[in-house]
């Protein structure tokens, strides 16, 4: 491993514990796990989703019930290679009643700074309006820019409407593949957006 990456895991490493022991917000008291992140220590590709379910919750990692079939469906279809990609959420603890908890979000955001740079991806995508608000606080309804080419901290951003979003209603699951399939388009046409 090269030095820097060294570095870097090192941080990581670091983080992972304190995160794991968070207090700093009501949620600490009824989470089963911190749900931290899954996938490579050097994505190039991020996913970043709201707030853990109960699954998510019990097992102590991202997307993993049903709203992760749905992405995993989506990862493939990408062609992603588990080296490029990474899951997180802008809230690590599981709110009660699943409704995204701003308070939580509020406490949660020093932290999804840390992994942000920690983890340093080439390309951001969003799920949902919470995640999509959480980085780019000023733009519409993410039914407004879904599937669009946004920009965060000068890398590409791609909105999606939340994965579980596509179980509600027929017009959003016809939607995330239609975004999906431009999403696609920027990743494969000339070769992943990273590798230039
Ligand atoms: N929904 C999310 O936004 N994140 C998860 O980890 C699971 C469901």
């Amino acid at each position: 491993m090269n030095p820097l990456r060294e570095d870097r895991q090192r941080s990581w490493d670091a983080a992972s514990k304190e995160m794991s022991g968070c207090l700093r917000c009501h949620l600490s008291r009824s989470r089963n796990h911190v749900v931290i992140y899954r996938g490579s220590p050097t994505p190039k590709l991020l996913f970043l989703g709201e707030a853990p379910g109960a699954e998510e919750d019990r097992l102590g990692v991202p997307f993993v019930g049903r709203a992760g079939k749905t992405l995993s469906a989506a990862i493939a279809r990408l062609g992603l290679t588990e080296d490029e990609y990474g899951i997180t959420n802008v809230i690590m603890c599981r709110p009660e009643a699943n409704v995204f908890d701003r308070k939580a979000a509020t406490a949660c955001t020093d932290w999804l700074r840390l992994k942000l740079h920690l983890l340093d991806p080439r390309f951001v995508v969003t799920l949902g309006d919470n995640a999509l608000h959480a980085l780019l606080p000023e733009v519409g309804r993410v039914t407004e820019v879904a599937g669009s080419l946004l920009s965060w901290e000068q890398r590409p951003l791609v909105p999606l409407l939340h994965p579980a979003a596509t179980f509600r209603r027929k017009a959003y699951a016809e939607r995330w593949q239609s975004d999906l399939s431009r999403l696609a388009d920027w990743l494969g046409k000339s070769g992943r957006p990273w590798s230039s």
